[in-house]
């Protein structure tokens, strides 16, 4: 059976042949097959407020909507790391709010790790949480809790400058106590840059191959979402396999061929023959 990586293990693969993998998903089922899969950690991110609950961003995401869903994903994946977003708003502004939330997440979620959003302004909050005993992933470049600030989902570090910036952000996020850093959405240059000046390891969605790990989110990697960016391998086409089945099951419940004795209760109640 898998065992649970751990946080000081995952701070062991920087510099190691070992490249963790990790999936976003958001409820019990979908956690139960990562859980019986070799992926090693789930992130339940607050992209849940695009794949369930139909937000056309991630703003509008509550503390309560991630609480509840990290509990679902906890319960259905024992034996693998779980990573608790903390969603738009949760610290801005307040460094008490930020411990709060994050304690909340942390405790309440039940899961192994927060996950903080954000450049420099992330910072302060990030070692408040840490010096409270939460254990913190940062997440830099392209994030979307910021998209309306970023003038929608772009990739980020385009320029020298800008490069530039990631790279002191990324080490300021580490100097405040981040075990793990989330590259989203940055030139492939700029991520190995990063990921060979930091001490804790990278893990890296749309930032090429040199991150010391890799994440996707459920609905993309498995192709049930009918559009996905340039950096998404689909490893499945669930989107077609479901479609599919659902219109044979329309089709035979019209036609009548569905149920068949095979599925159906076939006890001979007298008074009650077919
Ligand atoms: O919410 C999420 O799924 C994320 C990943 C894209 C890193 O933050």
């Amino acid at each position: 059976m898998k065992k649970k990586i751990t946080v000081p293990e995952i701070m062991a693969t920087k510099n190691s042949d070992k490249k963790l993998s990790m999936v976003t998903c958001y409820d019990y089922t979908s956690a139960g097959l990562v859980d019986a899969s070799n992926v090693d950690m789930i992130l339940v991110g607050d992209s849940l407020g695009m794949v369930m609950l139909g937000l056309p961003g991630t703003v509008g995401v509550t503390v309560d909507d991630m609480v509840y869903h990290i509990k679902h994903v906890v319960k259905g994946a024992p034996n693998t790391f779980v990573v608790g977003d903390m969603p738009f708003g949760a610290y801005n502004g307040s460094i008490e709010k930020a411990v709060e939330n994050a304690t909340r997440i942390f405790a309440e979620g039940g899961c192994d790790c927060v996950k903080m959003e954000g450049g420099m302004n992330a910072v302060p909050y990030i070692e408040a949480v840490v010096k409270a005993g939460i254990p913190v992933m940062g997440h830099i470049g392209l994030t979307p809790q910021a998209s309306a600030m970023m003038g929608g989902f772009k990739v980020q570090g385009k320029s020298t400058e800008a490069a530039d910036l990631l790279l002191e952000t990324a080490k300021a996020v580490e100097k405040a106590g981040a075990f793990l850093i989330n590259l989203e959405g940055m030139p492939s240059g700029v991520a190995k840059k990063i990921t060979e000046e930091l001490h804790i390891p990278t893990m890296g969605i749309g930032a090429g191959p040199h991150c010391d790990s890799q994440d996707l989110v459920w609905p993309d990697i498995l192709g049930i979402s009918d559009w996905v960016p340039k950096f998404v391998k689909k490893y499945a086409d669930l989107r077609t396999t479901v479609i599919d089945a659902l219109n044979t099951f329309a089709d035979e419940v019209n036609s009548g061929a569905f149920p068949t004795p095979e599925y159906s209760y076939n006890t001979k109640v007298e008074g009650y023959e077919e």
